[in-house]
């Protein structure tokens, strides 16, 4: 269907774009809103606090609808993604590509509809732990989308780029210094085909850095240096002091570009940021000081050694997200700025200034009733109790019970109630998931202990309705914009 149309709206919109004029350059922070929870948050409540925040950059790991609805009409940049399992169809047919960029990008592009100015293709594809899987489909992925975007007029405004994860590159361990960096044997050839398509494109390179991982992986890293404010290792390579990681890892990058001939290559850095739970290194405490430093530091000009001028970084991520992959540990469900119901979890002045700036939660947030569920202190049968822990946790998430996570303390007991009353939210305090063969009870006397918290879900059934409402009205709103552009150009 898109393809019939294809001619009339490519000329439309190359010529609404010369009327637009759109050539905003956000320079603030962005983030990165995932979506993986089982409780969503209403998008349009979201994007308010996003605008109210000033975070005028967001990257998004796919299009999902409901949440370019509650966008439209913003000024904040958008960049979107293609998912990886989408990568091998697109580098075959740019058929597919087209219908993509059609239906995810395009047809946002009018006025009062979104400001998009990047395509993110994949999301860490070369990544080692997928054994070279998108190594061929992700530069002709690139090339068809970008080809696409050309061929609606786009291309001068929104450029596709793909996000790497930082283990594309390295210094050898026999020189561990920035100056010695350059990409992975395995993946080097693919990745520099990649830079000379970007740069060719005037597209950035995409990388995301976690010092938080360096600390994590190693008990003998440094801790202050994994944070901005003053190491006393500093790690000296030939006339650059670095005396955070983050600096080190960058440059890393800039040596490894430079070496393969492209020492101006633009960098934005995708996705950096600090988790608050599921690991003894990961608390607000950590978090707070991190990303303090870090967006003051970005957005000093000061650079790193190497490089001068603004850091360009998106914050990973905006909420946490519960039904994510623990498979890199359990922090992973614990990045979020803001709690899975929209509260801030620490203070973080975005603006660089370094104040104690609080920072505004979502509003108008509905819970589901004061109600858990928890090991029944009459229980005297305990035989199936550990599997019925592990049955819980599996199907919902304890990653706050593990080893240094904020209610590893609890009791055999306390373990019981947590694990049954994660099990219970998720599945929306309906009474039959609260029996666990008779060990559990509902109470509506708050379990949380100092630190942990035993948490009562958001309702969403209401923001549900609402946003099948608001897409409606989008969709028709979508149709008469267009309608009244053909008209005019008639
Ligand atoms: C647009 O993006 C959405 C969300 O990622 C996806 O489900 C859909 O298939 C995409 N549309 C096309 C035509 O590929
Ligand atoms: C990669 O290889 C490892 C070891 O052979 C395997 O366990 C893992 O599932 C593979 N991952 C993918 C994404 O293919
Ligand atoms: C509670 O669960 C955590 C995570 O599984 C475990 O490390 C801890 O030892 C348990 N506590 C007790 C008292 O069993």
């Amino acid at each position: 269907m898109a393809q019939e149309k294809a001619p009339n709206v490519r000329y439309l919109v190359a010529i609404l774009f010369v009327l637009l004029n759109m050539v905003s350059c956000a320079l603030g922070v962005g983030v990165n809103w995932g979506t993986m929870a089982t409780h969503q948050l209403p998008p349009e409540k979201v994007t308010k606090m996003l605008q109210e925040n000033g975070f005028d950059k967001l990257k998004l790991f796919d299009a999902e609808e409901g949440i370019m609805a509650a966008l439209m009409g913003t000024d904040i940049e958008v960049m979107v993604a293609v998912p990886n399992n989408m990568l091998e169809e697109m580098s075959q047919e740019p058929k597919v590509a087209d219908s993509w960029v059609y239906e995810n990008v395009t047809s946002y592009i009018y006025p009062g509809g979104l400001n998009i100015k990047y395509v993110a293709v994949g999301n860490e594809p070369f990544l080692k732990e997928y054994n070279g899987s998108y190594l061929q489909s992700t530069l002709p992925a690139l090339k068809n989308i970008q080809a696409s975007l050309n061929s609606w007029g786009l291309g001068s405004k929104i450029k596709a780029t793909v996000p790497f994860n930082a283990d594309v590159y390295y210094s050898p361990d026999s020189n561990q210094v920035p100056s010695a960096g350059d990409f992975r044997p395995e993946v080097r050839d693919q990745t520099i085909e990649i830079i000379q398509f970007l740069y060719s494109n005037n597209a950035p390179f995409t990388v995301n850095i976690y010092p938080f991982l360096s600390l994590y992986g190693n008990d003998h890293f440094p801790f202050d240096f994994a944070f901005f404010d003053g190491s006393n290792k500093p790690l000296i390579d030939g006339d650059s002091v670095y005396t955070n990681v983050f600096d080190a890892n960058l440059d890393t990058l800039l040596w490894a570009l430079e070496k393969a001939g492209y020492p101006d290559m633009h960098v934005i850095v995708g996705e950096v940021g600090w988790p608050t739970d599921g690991d003894r290194n990961a608390n607000v405490q950590n978090a707070k000081r991190f990303n303090m430093g870090l967006v003051k530091h970005a957005v000093s000009g000061n650079g790193t050694p190497k490089r001068k001028g603004i850091i360009d970084i998106y914050l990973f991520s905006l909420i946490d997200e519960n039904a994510k992959s623990i498979a890199p540990g359990n922090f992973e469900r614990h990045w979020g700025i803001f709690e899975f119901d929209g509260k801030p979890k620490y203070e973080l002045d975005l603006t660089g200034l370094g104040e104690n700036k609080g920072l505004v939660p979502v509003e108008g947030i509905k819970y589901m009733e004061k109600k858990w569920c928890i090991l029944d202190p009459q229980a005297r049968e305990l035989y199936y109790l550990a599997d019925s822990i592990d049955y819980a946790c599996s199907q919902s998430d304890c990653t706050a019970l593990g080893y240094g996570s904020s209610c590893n303390g609890l009791s055999l007991q306390g373990n019981a109630s947590y694990a049954f009353n994660m099990y219970y939210q998720v599945n929306n305090q309906r009474d039959w998931d609260c029996d666990f063969s008779g060990l559990a009870t509902v109470t509506d006397d708050d379990p949380s202990e100092k630190g942990c918290q035993f948490p009562v879900m958001i309702s969403h059934g209401t923001s549900l309705l609402l946003h099948e409402r608001f897409a409606v009205a989008y969709m028709l709103q979508r149709t008469l914009v267009v309608y009244i552009f053909v008209v005019f150009l008639l």
